[in-house]
This record gives C-alpha cells, structure tokens and sequence, in this order.
C-alpha cells in the first residue's frame, strides 16, 4: 500500500520528522507530547494557493485548527492570513501581530458583547444570520461586512461537521439572501463579501463545486455592488488512514478557477478569491507522542495503556476518527492486534482499536498520527492532567514552544482561578 504524504516518515529503522529521529525527541521529552513540523506546515500551504491560478487569492488560515502561538509568528513571517471565530482568537492573533486587513472573523451566535469586542480590533465580520446583520446595522451602519450564506450542499467527514443543508445552524438561507440584502441597504451596509463553508474533510470535490454554484448563483452585480471578494471556506480533506483517497487539489484549483473566472465576467469585476484552510494546513504536520505504561492480555484480547487520553486528542471519540499509530519504538516488532487505550476513567477513551501494530511492550513510544488539527486546539485538562508539551520542528532545529506544566503548578492553578 502507497505510503500517505506525511510530516512523519520511516527511513527504514527510525520514524522522523524532517532530520530528527522521533524516538531520540521522545527520550529527551517528557510524553505526552504534540510536535508540529513546521517546514511543512508552509509548503503544503504554499503549495494549496499556487493550485488556484488565479491573480489575486488568498488563503485565511482557520487558526480554530491549532492557535499554537509560536506556530502562528511563524506563519505570520511567512504571509498566512487568518480566519478565527472567537474575540480571544482574534486578540490573540493581533498580539501576535497579524494586521486586521489579514484576519477574518466568522460570528456564529455571537453576542453583542464579542462584537463590540471585534469591531473595536478592526477585523472584517462575516455575518451569518439576518438576526444579527440587522443589530450590526443598526450599530455600525456606514461600515463593511461580508456575509455567510448556507450553500444547501450537505457534505462532510461526518454528520458533526457537515455545516450547509438547511438542518444546519450556520448561514444565511438561499432563500433568504433577498431578505439580507434589504436589511443591509436599509442600515447603509455595504456587502464586501460573500462566503460559504460547506463543511470539513470533504472527499466529494463534486459537492464542493455543488456549494460553489449555488453561491455564485445569488449574486449579481445589482443585489451586490460593492463585492470585493468571495470566500470559498475550507474543508479541503487530508488523508488519515493508509488507502483513503487523497484528492488532486491542483486539477481542483484549476476547475475552481475556471468556474470563479466565468462568474467574474458575468459579474464584470475581477473579485479576490478567497479559501479558509484549516485541517488542510496543519491536520498531518504533527503527531501526538505517548508512552505505554500497561499492556493487558484480557482472555486473548491485548489491550494497551497509555499515558494520555482523548482530553489530548478527542476525534476518535467525538467523530469515531481513524488516527494512524506507529510504534516509534520497535517498528519492525511482529505483528498483532492491539487495542490502545487513554488514562482516563471512560470506557470509550480508546485511540485505536483492533489496531494491527509491531509488538508493543512498556515503555514503548507510539505516536498518533495527523495530530495538528483539532487536537491540542480541542483538547481540555479532564481528569486534571496538564495539557502535553508542545515542539516545533522548524529548518531543521527542535523548538520548544510550549513545557508541560507540573501537577502541583496544574493544581496551584485551579486554585488560583477560583475564589477559594
Ligand atoms: C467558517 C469556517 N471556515 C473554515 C473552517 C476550517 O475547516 P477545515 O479545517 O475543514 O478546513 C471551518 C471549520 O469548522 C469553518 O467553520
């Protein structure tokens, strides 16, 4: 079976990432652990805008994937525009010193209070409900916004992240565009831009052109004067599993390209093209590192205990997601069924099950792979464990980005945070 394009390679003894051998930063680390490459981080982000031959594109970095702020400097040095979704992710972005024309904030059910917050940053809003245009109107009229419109294409890793189709909480309806359009003329807004995010690890491009269509389709230079750009999401799939289909983004690009290039003569204006990469950019940059401290042969069945949990990486127990392991370790072990189970007191805190793995003894290093979306990013100290150590690999230099704090400075936290 074809090796899937990683950050983590097997040279034939050793599991690496870049020059650095996964096994020797697991010795000197203290696991769990997150490491990100970042090298590749900006090439495969590189490589996703060249695929759209278009003149001006541009690519917001969904920062809800991984808001690693050492990652994120170094995105920033190297161009990266952001999408965010929370004022935090947008003060963050800032202090790290992101200009305001180079982020993008996504409302969904956002309060006033996050809006009065975002506006004072300077951030361009993408509205998406008629409720909340109209008290944005009615506070900031004279201003720009761009909208998010629910394409009506229901498409998605899984159910949890399929966000259009007209079950979905996200967007403004087709049908409903009129109705946008008419509440933003009366409060003197003007609509810069137009958006749609259909959903995340797509593996269908159809649907993705389906959503493309359908939000080409409403606009027209009459309803939308003063476009300047449209913002296409992200959702652009990564491999996680050996054999899984691994899409030609650059025969995508040109098809998406071909497609926007009709729309803008139509339109008579060559617009910005806008996509929201989030799991496309950083999803196989990383892996989380854990060692095993159990191994259990339950009637036949070996059962693994790990030093971690889903707190760390929850998408196999949120969405039922493969994530690949490898025995850093003793990769050429033989083979056997293993079933590789977190530390926390759930049932279903499992990693891999059924999972056919080299040997694996105490002590023995695995990592889990396509850990640097919607991990660290989604994880939470139940249990109270504190959060895992976070490295970069960047020119080929291990950089340490974030230590792992110890039980008693965890513990002194929480009471420090409560009125005790
Ligand atoms: C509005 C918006 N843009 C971009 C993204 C990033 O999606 P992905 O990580 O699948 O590229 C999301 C994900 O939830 C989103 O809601």
């Amino acid at each position: 079976m074809k090796e899937l394009e990683n950050s983590v390679y097997y040279n034939g003894t050793d599991y690496c990432m870049q020059s650095l051998k996964l096994q020797e930063i697991s010795e000197n680390a203290e696991t769990p652990f997150y490491v990100y490459d970042m090298d590749y981080i900006i090439k495969k982000y590189n490589r996703l805008k060249a695929s759209f031959p278009w003149e001006n594109v541009r690519l917001f970095y969904a920062m809800k994937a991984n808001f690693n702020p050492v990652m994120l400097k170094i995105m920033k040095e190297n161009g990266f525009c952001l999408d965010t979704v929370s004022p935090a992710e947008v003060i963050l972005a800032k202090k790290i010193g992101f200009a305001s024309e180079n982020i993008l904030f996504t409302a969904n059910n956002m309060t006033d209070k996050d809006m009065e917050v975002i506006k004072a940053e300077g951030v361009l809003f993408n509205i998406d409900s008629l409720s909340r245009l109209e008290t944005y109107g009615k506070y900031y009229s004279g201003s720009q916004v761009c909208l998010r419109i629910n394409p009506d294409v229901v498409a998605g890793e899984t159910a949890n992240v399929a966000t259009g189709g007209d079950l979905s909480k996200f967007g403004i309806l087709l049908e409903d565009v009129k109705k946008a359009v008419a509440i933003a003329k009366a409060n003197n807004i003007k609509i810069v831009g137009l958006h749609e995010h259909t959903g995340s690890g797509i593996a269908d491009t159809g649907k993705v052109f389906q959503s493309m269509q359908n939000l080409l389709g409403i606009i027209n230079p009459q309803d939308f004067p003063d476009l300047e750009f449209v913002d296409f999401g992200g959702g652009f799939k990564v491999p996680y599993e050996p054999g899984e289909v691994e899409i030609d983004y650059e025969k995508f690009g040109v098809k998406a390209v071909e497609l926007f290039s009709q729309f803008c003569d139509r339109y008579g204006k060559k617009l910005k093209l806008y996509f929201e990469p989030g799991k496309f950019t950083v999803a196989d940059s990383g892996c989380m590192v854990v060692q095993v401290n159990t191994v259990k042969n339950n009637k036949g069945r070996l059962i693994v205990g790990t030093d971690s949990g889903f707190p760390h990486l929850i998408r196999p127990v949120l969405y039922g997601a493969y994530h690949h392991v490898v025995n850093l370790t003793n990769p050429q072990g033989e083979k056997k069924l293993y079933d590789v189970y977190g530390n926390t007191c759930e049932s279903g805190d499992c990693f891999a099950m059924q999972r056919e793995l080299p040997e694996i003894r105490i002590g023995d290093y695995l990592a889990i792979m396509n850990a640097g979306a919607y991990c660290r990013s989604m994880a939470s100290e139940y249990n109270l464990r504190p959060m895992p150590a976070e490295y970069l690999i960047y020119q080929g230099k291990l950089l340490t980005a974030k230590k792992k704090i110890s039980y008693e400075e965890l513990a002194d936290r929480i009471l420090s945070e409560y009125e005790i």
